[in-house]
């Protein structure tokens, strides 16, 4: 299919200082449409604009809605990268079909994503920690208030220039334990990128705001003993030696950066382990003083420190509040190859010049 390119007559202007997550947006976005008689069709490049829907559009009723994020990099010699884009839109069709959305072609995207990409190559920003956030998401279309699968659905990919998701940066964040909510259960959508997904831990998020925390370390659904994952990460923790991370049991999120520092860990020899991890265990072991190192992973928030975990009135104050070795290490070598000062041993980058 043929991707077809209408160039913005009114570019904006860049962004100059300090960016944020999420709030600029740049020229152009790739849209698509789907119907069930022609399939995905009309795959276009075009000015980014608002777009129009009838308010009986199924995504506002029954939350069809999926999503991704990743990210391109600028090298310091100019060139343009993304990280494992192919394992993002190979986790869209995951989460299309749990959401009974018609599956994507994957190369088709990952080619409107470099088209996409190479277009906006301006907007991508240079400073330390900064990139242009992409992120592609599916809308189910029909006008209809009957509870059933869209026939029409639109794809989009938009792109945000941003810095760190955290204001604290690589400075640990302070992470709240949640006892109350939960965020979902096996059989449910947890393991996909469904917008309902996030909409369902606001509430928990903003309480534990209001507390001085940072976001919400979820525990299980049915027992709520067992660890998950953070908002927008997932979550590793060293204990006397050991890195253990949540098993993916259907409940959370498959990370990428997840899966990626699994990967290094192993090459480094470092011992990992992806299972069951209960709360208790982690505070026995903050007890004993086994507790050494915690972070979470994620597109966005990329290695993040854990500095404090509170957990009902226990508060772990973790490696002093600092970052630990590892944790360093792992951002260093992850930003290092996404950022091309580091060689891609592994062959995850992806060139787009
Ligand atoms: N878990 C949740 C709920 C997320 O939103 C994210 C972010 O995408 C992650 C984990 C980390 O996934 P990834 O490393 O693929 O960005
Ligand atoms: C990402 O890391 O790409 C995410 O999707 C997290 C987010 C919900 C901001």
């Amino acid at each position: 299919m043929n991707i077809v390119v209408k160039k913005t007559e009114h570019p904006k202007a860049k962004p100059e200082g300090k960016l944020g997550f999420g709030q600029i947006y740049t020229d152009h976005m790739f849209v698509m449409d789907y119907s069930a008689e022609k399939g995905w069709y009309d795959p276009r490049i075009v000015p980014y604009a608002p777009i129009e829907l009838d308010p009986a559009t199924m995504v506002f009723h029954y939350g069809q809605a999926v999503f991704e994020g990743l990210k391109a990099y600028m090298t310091e010699d100019g060139k343009v990268r993304l990280f494992r884009p192919e394992k993002n839109f190979a986790r869209l069709n995951v989460s299309n079909d749990r959401l009974s959305i018609p599956p994507i072609d994957e190369n088709l995207c990952l080619e409107a994503l470099k088209q996409l990409v190479e277009l906006e190559k301006d907007w991508i920003p240079k400073q330390e920690g900064a990139s242009l956030y992409i992120r592609p998401f599916i809308i189910a279309t029909d006008v209809s208030l009957g509870v059933r699968p869209s026939d029409t659905y639109k794809f989009f990919i938009i792109c945000s220039p941003s810095g760190l998701y955290y204001e604290e940066g690589l400075e640990p964040v302070k992470i709240y334990v949640e006892d109350k909510y939960v965020r979902a259960v096996r059989g449910g959508m947890g393991f996909t990128k469904a917008a309902g997904n996030y909409a369902v831990s606001i509430k928990a998020q903003v309480i534990a705001h209001e507390k001085g925390y940072s976001q919400v370390l979820w525990l299980d659904g049915v027992e709520q003993k067992y660890i998950e994952e953070v908002g927008a990460m997932n979550i590793f923790f060293k204990i006397n030696g050991e890195v253990v991370t949540p098993m993916l049991n259907g409940s959370i999120l498959g990370g990428i950066t997840r899966m990626s520092v699994i990967e290094l860990l192993k090459k480094w020899g470092v011992p990992v382990s992806e299972r069951r991890i209960s709360i208790e265990e982690i505070y026995e072991a903050y007890k004993n003083g086994q507790f050494e190192e915690c972070f979470g992973t994620g597109t966005a928030a990329i290695i993040s420190p854990v500095g404090e975990l509170r957990w009902q009135d226990n508060v772990m104050k973790i490696n002093n509040g600092k970052i630990g070795e590892l944790t360093q290490k792992l951002y260093d070598t992850i930003t290092g190859i996404q950022t091309g000062k580091l060689e891609d041993e592994l062959g995850w980058v992806v060139k787009v010049d």
